[in-house]
């Protein structure tokens, strides 16, 4: 973990450093502001929301990045947003990553493709269940099943959609390493978050359908203990 710390620090203080146009913003999460690379049209940079706390809001980047550069083989099909590195930036330390696009250059979650009825509920939840099965085969521990965390690759009619944030656990730690050491440790992981958001998720995915566009997404698990009430 500490080692995996240095190295992202090393990357970042070695980067030539890049400058970041807010006309260049493609989204914001809740945590990161994804910027349009314009010298690497296939890759994006996620920027902290507050540069100034960036270890807080990257901690999940972290954690993705971990997971992407664990992986033994980047060729396999592995449904997950690859990792490219860390770089310096204007806007403060920045994690590189492979664009997810359609046919048309366009990346659309799967927020857009419910709102726009180009995808039903059952087939939305059919083709994450897709994705951990996928998840299952590759060992990738996954966290965060919300609907904004998966934009479709390629032509619309293969509905494929990539899990883009979320699949990995929220932090490095122990936990994460031995995660990544056995599938089977990975795969009670990623099925028990799975089990626990879906009717969350289904809710969610039901609103947006309906035309309620801005419906909040699942909370991530790591947080639902803790809530009294959901929305
Ligand atoms: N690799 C990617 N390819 C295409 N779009 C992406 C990618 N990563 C993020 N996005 C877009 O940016 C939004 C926010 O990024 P995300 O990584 O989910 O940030 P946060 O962790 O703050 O939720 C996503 O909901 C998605 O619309
Ligand atoms: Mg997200």
């Amino acid at each position: 973990m500490y080692n995996s710390l240095k190295e992202i620090k090393r990357q970042i203080k070695d980067s030539e450093k890049i400058i970041l146009n807010d006309d260049n913003i493609l989204s914001y999460g809740s945590n990161r502001i994804c910027y349009f690379d314009e010298a690497n049209p296939s890759q994006l940079i996620k920027i902290a929301r507050h540069p100034e706390n960036w270890v807080k809001d990257h901690r999940q980047s972290f954690s993705e990045w971990y997971i992407s550069t664990s992986l033994v083989s980047r060729e396999k099909d592995c449904r997950i947003s690859h990792c490219q590195g860390w770089v310096r930036t204007n806007k403060g330390p920045g994690l590189v990553v492979d664009r997810i696009v359609d046919d048309h250059g366009q990346s659309v979650t799967l927020r857009k493709l419910l709102f726009r009825r180009e995808l039903t509920v059952e087939q939305a939840v059919c083709l994450v269940e897709n994705i951990v099965g996928n998840f299952f085969t590759n060992g990738i521990p996954a966290s965060d099943f919300n609907i904004d965390n998966f934009v479709i690759e390629g032509e619309h009619t293969n509905k494929k959609l990539i899990m883009i944030d979320g699949f990995s656990p929220k932090k490095i730690n122990l936990k994460t390493q031995l995660l990544l050491k056995s599938k089977t440790l990975s795969n009670c992981y990623t099925n028990r978050k799975w089990r626990r958001t879906k009717s969350r998720f289904t809710y969610c995915a039901q609103k947006v359908y309906a035309g309620d566009y801005r419906f909040a997404a699942a909370t991530p698990l790591s947080d639902i203990s803790n809530r009294s009430s959901g929305i």
